[in-house]
């Protein structure tokens, strides 16, 4: 049977993939408890429908720094989509492209940036992960982007070091990894780990960034108003507030809770996404309510990829579409426009 929602394809994945992959994909640091409390906090917030107001045709097309695209709802970067399916990134990028929306790819992906644009029908970002060391490695890659017609740098900025993810560490080894695309063309410096290599990157790093590229700039993983100010006065393009899906540092704030704070500290000087947790139709339409201009999916996407390639991908994202309609629907928001704060109630936590 056809699953009917993302938790369905979830345990299908499960029963489907190789256990050491499985523990890669689905696990978060150490206790998981920002792992749980992004789902969880979603489950916390009740909304605020108004009725009779006229739901026949809902719009949710919008875009994302100047790129259309047909709904709200877009790809996080994930490494190693050539763990759930043969074509990996690539299978990705077609379902994508087949809902008219946005693909961030990885460093990390499989498949090399160069394929994915080949198979990709909407827009790209490029995910960076870099380090004070490898500046140069860095600016190869965004050379590529660049000629590959990438959008956006989405540069991580949560990652000096990788978060523990024990149930990880106890099976990694028992898998052989893909290796990762991009770096067969342009091998990192021997010895050095992408991003966590001891040389973590600051401002100064991203002032570099800014000066070499003339792509938008998105830094992913930005939680606090203090930070999202800094990007607001130094030109960044966009914040996307995410705790990495709770894979990094534990114990920090669900993203949807902190959200609000970004939001508010931005105001309106660049764009402000989410990710982390998004499983439902619902959970997109309170972060919207709560300032986001789109929601980026990790792990719902890699679950519709294990079960069924590029086609599961594209259901997964179909479903949540279609309950995202369903939601502005019947709580009488019939457009992205009329989508605000009175759609939650507050105060949120209790
Ligand atoms: C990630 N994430 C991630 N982020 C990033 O910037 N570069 C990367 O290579 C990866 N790799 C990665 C692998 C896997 C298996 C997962 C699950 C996640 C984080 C990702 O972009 C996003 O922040 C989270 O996945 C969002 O949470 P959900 O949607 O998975 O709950």
């Amino acid at each position: 049977m056809r699953p009917i929602n993302v938790f369905e394809y979830e345990a299908l994945a499960q029963e489907r993939l190789h256990p050491a992959v499985w523990d890669y994909y689905s696990d978060g640091a150490n206790d998981t408890v920002t792992l749980r409390e992004n789902r969880a906090a979603f489950e916390r917030i009740r909304l605020r429908p108004r009725v009779l107001v006229d739901v026949t045709s809902i719009d949710m097309a919008t875009t994302l720094l100047g790129s259309p695209v047909a709904m709200p709802i877009c790809i996080a970067p994930s490494a190693i989509h050539g763990a759930a399916c043969e074509d990996g990134e690539c299978a990705t990028a077609r379902a994508a492209g087949a809902l008219g929306t946005l693909m961030a790819a990885s460093t990390e992906s499989t498949r090399t940036m160069e394929e994915i644009a080949q198979a990709a029908t909407g827009p790209l970002w490029f995910q960076l992960y870099f380090s004070s060391h490898t500046r140069a490695h860095a600016e190869r890659l965004i050379r590529r982007a660049e000629v590959a017609g990438y959008r956006a740098i989405a540069l991580t900025v949560d990652s000096s070091r990788w978060g523990q993810k024990e149930r990880h560490a106890r099976s990694d080894a028992t898998f052989d990894w893909p290796l990762t695309g991009n770096f067969i063309r342009d091998p990192l410096p021997s010895a050095i780990d992408g991003a966590a290599d001891g040389a973590a990157i600051t401002w100064n790093d991203v002032d570099w960034l800014r000066s070499i590229t003339s792509l938008p700039l998105v830094l992913k993983g930005i939680l606090t108003a203090e930070d999202a100010s800094l990007c607001a006065e130094r030109g960044i393009d966009g914040v996307l507030v995410s705790n990495h899906g709770g894979r990094q540092l534990d114990t920090v704030a669900a993203t949807i809770d902190a959200l609000p704070e970004v939001a508010e500290a931005v105001a309106g000087r660049c764009e402000v996404y989410l990710d982390g947790g998004v499983r439902r139709g619902t959970d997109v339409l309170k972060a919207l309510a709560l300032g986001a201009r789109a929601v980026f999916v990790g792990r719902a996407v890699l679950w519709g990829l294990s079960v069924a390639g590029a086609e599961g991908a594209q259901h997964v994202l179909e479903l949540l579409r279609d309950e995202l309609a369903t939601a502005m629907a019947l709580a009488g928001r019939p457009t992205l426009a009329s989508i605000d704060g009175s759609v939650v109630q507050r105060p949120l936590r209790r």
